[in-house]
């Protein structure tokens, strides 16, 4: 089972977009996957509780119980854990990312998103977590994208190849409680979507690797 954290301590930037999403790409491909919700708006468990399909399962649950929900979730032959955060709330994000094989830091590419990644890069220092930022709503076409990508990188945080626009299919299927492979299978969005969790499923394959070799090399 993998963990994968999303967090930014700026609200709006797409987590929980990105968190329900990833797991509707994880059933899709036949990895049963959950949401922790750890956000007390629980907007992650409200798109759940009007949704016909009782997968991907969302749960809502605090962070002093992530340890129980993980093992739990283990037990209940969960491929995947997605946990969906609330902004400024360092504690949360940080139990969060600790608990997670890799972090994900959705942010948009305006200038006040990339000056507030800054909190969520410390926040993944002090976890000691491999974190990727993600860009998300960039525009389809021009340069900011690259732009952006490059301001992530100089405060120290790799940024995904895989990048995601802002397309009418995210907002239309979260009101659908549906996920954009589920609203509309052969748009744009589904298969930005798909080239993500592919990606994201890739690095923690390197992850699973790496410690593998630690392991080896300790015994
Ligand atoms: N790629 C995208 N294209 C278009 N709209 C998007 C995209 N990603 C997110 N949105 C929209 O932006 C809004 C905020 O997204 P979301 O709720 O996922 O962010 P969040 O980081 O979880 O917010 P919060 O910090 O409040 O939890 C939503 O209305 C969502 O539909
Ligand atoms: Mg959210």
């Amino acid at each position: 089972m993998y963990t994968i954290a999303i967090i930014s301590q700026k609200g709006g930037t797409g987590k929980t977009t990105l968190a329900l999403n990833l797991a509707v790409a994880s059933e899709r491909a036949g990895k049963p996957a959950l949401v922790v919700d750890l956000d007390p708006q629980a907007s992650a468990k409200a798109w759940h509780d009007h949704r016909t399909e009782k997968t991907p399962i969302v749960i809502s649950a605090q962070a002093s119980r992530l340890h129980e929900v993980l093992k739990t979730a283990e037990e209940n032959g969960a491929a995947l854990v997605i946990l969906d955060t609330a902004p400024h709330s360092e504690s949360s994000a940080l139990a969060a990312a600790r608990a997670a094989d890799l972090i994900l830091i959705p942010c948009r590419p305006g200038v006040l998103d990339i000056r507030a990644i800054a909190t969520s890069a410390d926040l993944v220092q002090l976890a000691k977590k491999q974190a990727v930022a993600v860009l998300n709503a960039i525009p389809p076409q021009g340069h900011l994208p690259d732009e952006a990508g490059e301001a992530i990188k100089s405060f120290g945080l790799a940024v995904s190849p895989v990048r995601i626009t802002n397309r009418a299919a995210f907002v239309h299927s979260l009101t659908a409680s549906t996920g954009v492979s589920e609203y509309e299978p052969d748009g744009k969005a589904a298969d930005e979507i798909k080239q993500l969790y592919k990606w994201t499923l890739s690095q923690m394959n390197v992850l699973t690797r790496q410690q593998n070799k630690k392991e080896a090399l300790a015994s």
